[in-house]
């Protein structure tokens, strides 16, 4: 995805075109930037050859998931819809681990039934619910246990998940207990410890504090995990030089932990392989005058891309065509919703736009349709996927009548 004499294109073909084609809002994806990003995420890591589960919350299309699961990444769900999905597209229940603290017992059951890989159970309710689950129905169960490290993932406080204070995991004494309490169970089989302490980090430090805890919780308790799950959360470059995780630092850390701690290692990334493979296409409805700003209202809002109301994230805005004069006033891109928070940018100089201009908000392909909704009564927006010079829609637009 680049600028070419000022156009902007996605890989063989030029965006103003798709969003002709296919209308806007509408979420595209590159296939060869998702591959480029799974192959990196390897390399990084092959020292070790870890097991990728794809985070499934960051993006669930069906496409989108056989083309993970054919670049060999196995996946991370949170619920029974997550699982099914995940079966329907092809990967491997020996590849897919179920993460969350309310599971509830259909999707235990469920899990089971297909011998999936791993349940991380969050806590001991949990784990005597998977007991008597697995009691009923004479098998035996392998789980992780979630840790929560208590580490600051220093992050947006809202996706931050590794404190003592976040309700995810269970503490360092807990786990004890559990492990205790469980490791002669027949029914359960204790695999794996599990940590993810937040997304979007772009620091090393929080991983390394998180390793080292890991590290000391397992010498205390002398329990060998077969596994070790040390969750998702890498960042992206959402901004232009924006600070970055240093990956072959954080490889070098697991490295040193894997010479104590001989387990296999497992990821949950979810941002990091899918977040920069996709743009929101949006066109200018109209560019309201004001004496201190200009109003660019696009026809994308907060139910299509609700980041930049929830957490701020800021999601950098281009023209397709960079072409044009350029006028120092504060520009503000908002959407068509009634609210204020529906306001994805504010910026200083920028180009003179006109309505009907076609607009790029950059890296929504982590958490971006997966969140959106209906609200205001507005259709979710269409999903296309280019690959060289084939855009194919992978998800129709909401029609109104049936949202009506
Ligand atoms: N594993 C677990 C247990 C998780 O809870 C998450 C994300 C991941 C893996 C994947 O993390 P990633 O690699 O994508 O950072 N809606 C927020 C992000 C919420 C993340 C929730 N958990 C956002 O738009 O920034």
């Amino acid at each position: 995805m680049y600028y070419k004499k000022n156009k902007y294109f996605f890989e063989k073909i030029n965006a103003i075109s798709v969003a002709k084609e296919f209308g806007t809002p509408l979420y595209v994806y590159s296939y060869n930037k998702i591959k480029k990003n799974v192959i990196n995420f390897k390399n990084y890591f092959k020292s070790f050859n870890p097991l990728v589960c794809f985070s499934v919350k960051s993006n669930s299309n069906l496409s989108i998931l056989k083309i993970i699961g054919k670049f060999g990444l196995g996946a991370d769900v949170v619920s029974i819809g997550e699982l099914m999905k995940v079966l329907k597209a092809g990967i491997k229940p020996n590849k897919i681990v179920f993460s969350g603290v309310g599971k509830n017992s259909k999707e235990i059951e469920y899990a089971i039934k297909k011998k999936i890989l791993l349940i991380n159970a969050e806590s001991v309710e949990e784990i005597i619910e998977i007991e008597k689950i697995a009691k009923k129905r004479k098998e035996i169960v392998n789980i992780g246990i979630r840790l929560n490290p208590d580490t600051d993932a220093k992050t947006i406080s809202k996706i931050s998940t590794g404190k003592k204070e976040d309700k995810f995991g269970v503490s360092e004494k807990k786990l004890s207990e559990i492990i205790n309490n469980y490791k002669s169970s027949k029914f359960i089989k204790i695999k794996c410890l599990s940590v993810h302490i937040g997304s979007q980090i772009t620091s090393n430090k929080p991983y390394d504090m998180m390793l080292k805890v890991i590290n000391r919780v397992i010498n205390k308790i002398k329990f060998k995990f077969e596994y070790i799950d040390l969750g998702g959360g890498m960042g992206i470059e959402y901004e232009i030089k924006q600070k970055k995780l240093n990956y072959k630092n954080y490889c070098d850390s697991i490295k040193n932990f894997l010479k104590k701690n001989n387990s296999k290692i497992i990821f949950e990334p979810g941002r990091s392989i899918i977040g920069d493979a996709g743009i929101l296409l949006t066109k200018v409805i109209y560019i309201k005058k004001t004496r201190n700003k200009n109003f660019v209202i696009l026809d994308a809002a907060m139910n299509d891309l609700i980041r930049p109301a929830l957490y701020n994230a800021k999601h950098r805005i281009n023209p397709c065509d960079k072409k044009g004069k350029y006028e120092k006033k504060l520009h503000e891109f908002v959407g068509p919703i009634c609210e204020t928070s529906d306001s994805f940018l504010l910026t200083k100089k920028y180009k003179k736009l006109k309505p009907g201009e076609i607009m790029l908000i950059h890296d929504v392909g982590a958490y971006g349709m997966v969140l959106s909704s209906n609200y205001n009564l507005r259709p979710k927006p269409a999903e296309v996927l280019i690959n060289g010079s084939k855009p194919i829609i992978i998800k129709k637009r909401q029609n109104i009548r049936d949202i009506i």
